[in-house]
């Protein structure tokens, strides 16, 4: 059992019966450099071929939901994380994996997240900032260098890279379908799934 007990003050604890540990899955990454492509793909695979429960946590949609008070600022990406921290903390130590994918651009915030939560695997999308803003989904990275949006990560925001994630999936140079199977593998060879 993995997560830790008492890292939030006043929570109650008891004795879970029966309890099967779940993992969070933390994909960090650039806007625009696959974490939500390769997270999707993975949660059905999950749920089909593995029968395990799986629930998605993604920022553009997290941020519509639950944090949508807050915005890019390093104190609000902070918070957003923070937040997030504590669903997945519940959702894990309950046995479901947890998928989820936030830019998470800092990295001393990213660390807490492993202390919070059962079985933290901290999967780097690794992708040029060229890449992804040539990519352009959605159009913000022309935004962000038109100085309509301000603190863009990766252009006017920073990011930092993790040092030592379990994964490193480089979305530039290898499919989707690849990426996913490094995760999949992973969590195979790791005894999670
Ligand atoms: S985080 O930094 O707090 O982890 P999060 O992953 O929730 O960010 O949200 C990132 C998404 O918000 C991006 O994929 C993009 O669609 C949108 N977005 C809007 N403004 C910004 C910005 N200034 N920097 C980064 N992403 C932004």
């Amino acid at each position: 059992m993995k997560h830790n007990e008492h890292i939030i003050p006043g929570e109650q604890h008891w004795e879970k019966e029966n309890m099967e540990e779940g993992f969070v899955l933390w994909f960090t990454g650039l806007s625009g450099s696959g974490k939500t492509a390769v997270a999707e793909r993975v949660a059905v695979i999950l749920e089909r071929e593995y029968g395990q429960l799986v629930e998605r946590l993604d920022g553009d949609i997290v941020r519509q939901y639950l944090t949508y008070d807050l915005g890019f600022s390093k104190e609000d990406r902070d918070k957003n994380i923070e937040r997030v921290s504590y669903v997945a903390r519940l959702l894990s130590r309950n046995g479901v994996c947890v998928l989820a994918a936030f830019i998470s651009p800092y990295a001393e915030r990213r660390n807490k997240i492993r202390d919070m939560v059962t079985n933290f695997i901290e999967v780097y999308v690794k992708c040029p900032v060229e890449v992804c803003e040539g990519r352009d989904v959605k159009g913000l990275y022309k935004k962000a260098r038109d100085g309509i949006i301000e603190n863009f990560t990766g252009i006017s925001d920073p990011y930092q890279e993790p040092e030592e994630p379990e994964l490193v999936l480089e979305t530039d140079r290898e499919t989707i379908e690849e990426s996913v199977d490094k995760v999949i593998s992973y969590l195979e060879n790791k005894g999670y799934v």
